[in-house]
């Protein structure tokens, strides 16, 4: 049966990709993002806006007026900047864009869904969540809070009919991944895959690809073993 779906950030990359999807399967989708969408004016519905400003939960609280409910949300906005000292200037606009505003989607969204019973949130983390990134120090905290997070909000939201999926990738190839070596890196074709795999399975989390995900882990706990023993 098709779904309605909020998909946040999907201009571009990982985001743009799940909208694809979600359109060729039959879903209606509305989205969100700074720029218009790639679609065009025959695509779904867009709205224009920074999820930062101030207007932001009320144009959340419209959509739901105007629809009636969403059967998921999907949070894809990120962004990535990397620490070059003395400069610390970008840094908490980091966490307002990739968790303070994950944050406020979910306070708007949770009160409708516990009223009637179902719901379901997706965010798009990383695996970058669990190390210590001396070059860019605010996306890997960000990212660590983000899926903190959902974590403890999916234990929360258990037994009320609301599912919250925490997608860690390693590097999907967007604009984002900007890194010299990108290993195992997937499309934004596959990642979409895996973000619509999630409204059937409704996982606490998943991790894309686990290898990655269990080298990062072992580079983590390589990190707090120096930090514990220095
Ligand atoms: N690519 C990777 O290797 C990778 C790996 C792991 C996790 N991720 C995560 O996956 C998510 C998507 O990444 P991506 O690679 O698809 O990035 P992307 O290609 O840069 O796309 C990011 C999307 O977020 C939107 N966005 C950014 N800031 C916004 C804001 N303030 N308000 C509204 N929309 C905003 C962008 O729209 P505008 O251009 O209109 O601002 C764009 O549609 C991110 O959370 C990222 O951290 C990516």
């Amino acid at each position: 049966m098709s779904k309605t779906i909020l998909v946040i950030g999907n201009s571009d990359g990982i985001g743009a990709a799940v909208t694809q999807a979600l359109v060729d399967r039959g879903d209606q989708v509305v989205g969100i993002s700074k720029s218009p969408s790639p679609l065009g004016p025959n695509g779904p519905r867009h709205e224009i806006q920074d999820v930062t400003a101030h207007g932001y939960p009320g144009l959340l609280e419209c959509l739901i007026s105007e629809v009636g409910h969403f059967d998921a949300v999907i949070y894809c906005v990120g962004i990535g900047s990397g620490l070059t000292l003395p400069d610390l200037s970008k840094e908490a606009h980091v966490f307002e864009v990739n968790l303070l505003a994950m944050v406020k989607t979910l306070e708007v969204f949770v009160p409708h869904w516990l009223e009637r019973k179902t719901g379901h949130f997706i965010g798009l983390s990383s695996i970058a969540d669990d190390l210590y990134n001396a070059d860019a120090p605010s996306y890997s905290a960000s990212k660590a809070g983000f899926s903190h997070y959902l974590l403890s909000m999916g234990f929360k939201l258990e037994k009320t009919g609301i599912a919250i999926s925490n997608v860690r990738f390693g590097f999907v190839d967007t604009k984002m991944a900007k890194a010299e070596k990108k290993p195992l890196m997937i499309t934004t074709e596959k990642a979409a895959g895996h973000v619509l795999s999630c409204l059937e399975k409704r996982p606490k989390q998943l991790t894309v690809p686990k290898l990655v995900g269990a080298v990062v882990h072992g580079i983590r706990w390589l990190q707090s073993f120096r930090v514990w023993t220095e």
